[in-house]
């Protein structure tokens, strides 16, 4: 089996890789390209329908393979916005193997294979290198563990939460911590989309209570329900 960094990598059902760390796999069996694209695809996509706003400021519980970035930056040219991107990834072999596959200081099969399904579907760009260059220029901001503790100042319109499920980061998925995870996260005078995988009663009523609308999606491939919320202003001055 085929190793990156001490993660093993597998492939998925539509042909794109994931990694599977100690516990639990990155991404559904099904297909980790797709199952990106169905659940934070969505949510950019939703936020592309706020013509008004010229830049996005995108927070990414979750670095892994990098799929979410790539996308983000992906929709973000195709909708010519411009991107703040904030990661946090508490594994920082992730991070460096990423961006020393981005600076181009090594070569990476897996990565590479990643990129050919962005290539099919935004042919017009290089996504590798746009995404380095919104790291040289100090755009993409990359933290170690999400916690309390970590909690960004500046408010972000979209939160793509892709962190591993509650059985193996429970912290991530109290009420205590995501009541506070949103209000600092979140700002009251934007539109604010949330998007994950998983969909439980604690993280429903905390965004209802953060003022959102709750959208239940069938989740990825139909097998569990997934969550999409927003939070919609009428006169944005953004
Ligand atoms: C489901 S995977 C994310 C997959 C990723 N979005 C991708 O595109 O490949 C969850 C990720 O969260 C990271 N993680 C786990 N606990 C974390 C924490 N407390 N803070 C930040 N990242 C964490 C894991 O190392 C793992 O890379």
């Amino acid at each position: 089996m085929q190793n990156h960094g001490h993660f093993s990598v597998l492939q998925t059902a539509d042909g794109s890789p994931s990694l599977r760390g100690e516990t639990e796999p990155m991404h559904h069996l099904g297909g980790a390209y797709s199952e990106t694209q169905y659940i934070y695809g969505e949510a950019l996509r939703r936020l592309a329908e706020h013509k008004e706003l010229v830049s996005w400021n995108v927070l990414v519980v979750g670095l892994g393979l990098g799929y979410i970035e790539l996308l983000s930056v992906a929709e973000a040219l195709k909708h010519q916005k411009k991107i703040h991107l904030l990661t946090y990834e508490i594994e920082a072999e992730l991070v460096d193997l990423f961006i020393h596959w981005l600076k181009g200081d090594v070569e990476n099969k897996v990565y590479d294979q990643m990129l050919n399904f962005f290539k099919e579907d935004y042919p017009a760009y290089d996504l590798k290198k746009e995404l380095f260059e919104i790291y040289l220029q100090g755009e993409w901001e990359i933290r170690g563990a999400l916690d309390s503790s970590s909690l960004p100042s500046p408010k972000y319109q979209l939160i793509l939460f892709d962190a591993f499920s509650g059985k193996t980061t429970p912290n991530l998925w109290t009420e205590d911590f995501l009541n506070v995870f949103l209000m600092k996260t979140v700002g009251s005078s934007l539109p604010a989309v949330f998007s994950t995988y998983a969909c439980t009663g604690v993280l429903k009523r905390v965004l209802h209570q953060a003022g959102f609308k709750v959208e239940k999606r069938m989740g990825f491939l139909g097998k569990r329900n997934s969550t999409l919320a927003y939070k919609e202003v009428l006169n944005s001055q953004h």
